[in-house]
């Protein structure tokens, strides 16, 4: 199993203060947004890892990270995405290094409050197909959101005007290899994006898109400054509870 952290994007709903920094780089309490990725999917088992960086300042990564020594890696690595893409362009360029394996794909700016290893041990057992994590939050208007038929995710839809739940898909995803033949076959959203949420239901409609439902808190500390502002205090009252 590799890991796959998708820093790129230009973190323009956090201006001014991705003006003069990358997003992944601003302090989350004690440490920059990244380390909290990098420390999950080790946590997790995972010792194979790529972070795709791109947008303004993207070589302050190798700066900060260099070769993840002080996580206990050997060696990380590292890809350049040009332009803001979309969540599975960026991932797409990650093809040749995950080659036939299965992935961890963790957004750059997501942070969970507990281990996710519970969750990879499931993708691990699951045959085929891909795992996404759910859970619940009151502005679901803001992420990709599951409509479900009793247990049973129906569709994903990403922003959605009227949701159909509360539950979102926060930004932990797990994949066998084919999802590059599955990116393959997206065109740009509305917003001129390969969205990740074609990528989820695609592995729907094939009947092989599995799910967890999250335990403990998550902050998606990059969606905008009150959202950053809410995952610094989260990850304070953490340490201090
Ligand atoms: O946080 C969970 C949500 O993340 C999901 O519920 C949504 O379904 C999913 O689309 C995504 O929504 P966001 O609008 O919050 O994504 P955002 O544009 O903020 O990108 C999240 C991370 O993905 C960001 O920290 C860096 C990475 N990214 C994003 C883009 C657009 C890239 O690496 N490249 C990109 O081109």
């Amino acid at each position: 199993m590799k890991g796959v952290i998708l820093a790129g994007g230009l973190g323009s709903r956090l201006h001014p203060l991705t003006k003069i920094t990358n997003k992944h780089l601003l302090p989350i309490y004690d440490k920059p947004m990244v380390y909290y990725s990098v420390e999950t999917l080790v946590d997790a088992g995972i010792e194979d890892i790529i972070i795709v960086c791109g947008g303004n300042h993207a070589g302050e990564f190798l700066r900060l990270l260099g070769n993840g020594n002080q996580f206990g890696l050997k060696k990380l690595n590292y890809t350049y995405q040009e332009k803001e893409g979309g969540i599975a362009e960026a991932l797409y360029l990650t093809r040749e290094f995950v080659g036939n394996d299965r992935i961890v794909v963790l957004l750059g700016d997501n942070i969970f409050e507990k281990s996710v290893k519970q969750y990879v041990n499931e993708f691990q057992d699951q045959e085929r197909g891909a795992r996404i994590i759910l859970t619940e939050v009151e502005n679901p208007t803001e992420y990709g959101t599951a409509k479900l038929s009793g247990d049973k995710i129906e569709e994903i839809i990403e922003k959605p005007e009227t949701p159909p739940s509360n539950l979102i898909v926060t930004g932990l995803y797990m994949y066998d290899s084919s999802v590059f033949e599955v990116i393959e076959t997206l065109s740009p959203s509305s917003r001129g994006e390969l969205e990740i949420t074609d990528v989820n239901n695609t592995y729907l409609g094939k009947g092989i898109l599995e799910y967890s439902i999250l335990e403990g808190w998550w902050a998606d500390a990059g969606s905008s400054i009150e959202a950053y502002y809410q995952a610094i205090k989260k990850v304070r009252e953490k340490i201090y509870k």
